[in-house]
């Protein structure tokens, strides 16, 4: 069938008003220049001659989801592909087409050299959730500003004073799992880990509050993994009605600190003076020339606790894990800790409690956090969107696909990591290869938080090696996803007071 312009309008043309002939040229010019200059941009890029990177585009429109769901888990699915296709290949999932990179190079020119190509992206439903202020989904100024204002409050000079008052959840944490009740690791973590969060985002006050936001962010974490369907009664509207909820207490405490400084303002005390916990992180976003909202500090605040909770709290259950199934790596730390808990007993009475410089002497255990971070690799990769075309080593890389760099196949890669399987923490005696080792991320978007995540678990090692004994069950069962990789079931285990 030829296709073209249907004659029987061009025969019925001289019935037709002559504004309506006009209207109608027009209309066959635009689509003529329409053609003519996207036919120009692809003769452009025909000139360029790049090609697409090797892989697999799978069926119209699904893509390679189902091989992806199907798979035992992503991390196979991410592996086997590279084994075909190499360090950089494109796949087609969850209805976007992708480019998947595994070479620390290739992660670096996302991440860092060329960050400016590639922008942060999420699925609206998870930017509703979390708040589309947050520091996540920007980039430029308003992102440069949140993440100064984000690592005032936990940079380590910020948090060097916080040892005592992370100590002091952590054993709290650890009594509470006492008296051979079998205890789900990963929960458990998660407890320790939003009660940091919330200390350093709002300090020792606002404890009134936390009950009511521990109950808020249960039901906002089981909406963000539903499907976002907002009918009455789905996890997806009780997530969202939470978020409202939280947001109120946010507010609530915004006011009540704003209230309080306008009345030690007017008693004329000086404002570093009054502002109790004045270095956590609402103080950071509230004492800011660059005034922000209520709703941006909001969104951040949220948006903080998702990023801190259960990235840590899974960090930890491996390395729970790990100690477990390594009795020699065991034996080690304990000993590094028993000298530190030595060194604080001989200490003055009202001294006894763990200080910054403690932590900076726990070097085995360190390496032990480095080696199950490369092993675990909990975020396995994350998401850029290319924001034009771009050259990448000979390939293209089009305007608006997804790009992933791969964290877990960088670390899981022999060239960077001799026998990469293997639980070894003396490998990180010596640094690693430059790039090669990103538990962190990499470059603008890197996580402002590790230096807390790093004391909060070097804190609770401290106090479990030295003062319990953890067995741990079903430790051949597998991995599971949530949406971390995690061990199955989150590891059940029982913990008993060592005798003293
Ligand atoms: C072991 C625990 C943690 C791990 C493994 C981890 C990992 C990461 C990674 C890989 C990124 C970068 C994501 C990307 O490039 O797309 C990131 C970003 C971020 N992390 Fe963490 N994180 C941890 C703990 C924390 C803690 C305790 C905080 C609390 C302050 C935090 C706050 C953030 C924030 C705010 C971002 C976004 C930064 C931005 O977009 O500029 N993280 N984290």
């Amino acid at each position: 069938m030829k296709s073209g312009i249907n004659p029987a309008i061009i025969m019925s043309l001289p019935l037709l008003p002559l504004a309506s002939v006009l209207l109608l040229l027009c209309l066959i010019v635009c689509i003529l220049l329409k053609a003519l200059s996207s036919s120009t941009a692809a003769a452009a890029n025909n000139d360029k001659k790049l090609p697409l990177p090797p892989g697999s585009m799978g069926w119209p429109y699904i893509g390679e989801t189902f091989h992806l769901y199907t798979s035992r888990n992503p991390n196979i699915f991410f592996a086997l592909k590279q084994k075909r296709y190499g360090s950089i290949f494109k796949t087609h999932i969850l209805g976007c087409p992708c480019v998947m990179v595994a070479s620390p190079e290739a992660a670096r020119f996302v991440l860092v050299t060329h960050a400016h190509l590639f922008k942060p992206t999420y699925p609206a439903s998870k930017e509703r959730m979390l708040g589309p202020q947050a520091i996540f989904f920007q980039q430029g100024r308003y992102h440069a500003l949140l993440r100064r204002l984000v690592l005032r409050a936990v940079m380590p000079d910020a948090i060097r004073d916080s040892v005592a008052a992370i100590e002091a959840v952590a054993t709290r944490t650890l009594a509470s799992w006492e008296g051979g009740r079998i205890v789900n690791t990963f929960q458990e973590m998660k407890t320790y880990a939003f009660n940091v969060a919330l200390l350093s985002i709002f300090g020792k006050e606002e404890i009134c509050y936390i009950e009511e936001m521990k109950r808020c962010y249960y039901a906002l974490e089981k909406g963000y993994n539903s499907m976002p369907v907002n009918l009455p009664g789905s996890p997806f509207s009780k997530a969202m009605k939470a978020r409202k909820r939280l947001a109120d207490i946010v507010a609530n405490i915004i006011s009540s600190r704003r209230r309080r400084r306008s009345r030690t303002r007017t008693q004329g005390i000086g404002a570093a003076e009054h502002l109790e916990g004045s270095c956590d992180l609402l103080a950071s976003f509230m004492e800011t020339n660059e005034a922000l909202t209520d709703a941006q500090i909001v969104d951040n605040i949220v948006g903080v606790i998702f990023a801190a909770r259960d990235t840590t709290a899974s960090v930890l259950t491996w390395i729970v894990k790990f100690l477990a199934e390594n009795p020699t790596v065991l034996n080690a730390v304990t000993e590094e800790q028993e000298d530190i808990m030595k060194s604080r007993g001989e200490a003055k009475e009202g001294e006894k409690c763990l200080t910054w410089g403690d932590t900076r002497r726990m070097p085995m255990t360190s390496r032990v956090i480095q080696e199950t971070m490369r092993v675990a690799s909990i975020l396995s990769f994350t998401f850029r969107e290319a924001v034009e075309d771009v050259e990448f080593e000979g390939y293209l890389i089009p305007k608006g696909w997804k790009v992933m760099p791969l964290f877990r196949n960088i670390h899981h890669s022999p060239d960077n990591f001799p026998d990469p399987e293997k639980f070894d923490p003396s490998r990180f005696e010596a640094a690693p290869k430059a790039h090669t080792f990103m538990p962190f991320g990499n470059g603008t978007h890197s996580c402002p938080g590790n230096e807390l995540a790093k004391l909060e678990m070097l804190v609770l090692l401290h106090h479990l090696t030295t003062k319990y004994t953890c067995s741990i069950f079903g430790s051949d069962a597998g991995t599971q996803f949530g949406p971390f990789v995690l061990p199955f079931n989150g590891l059940p285990m029982t913990v008993s007071r060592k005798c003293s």
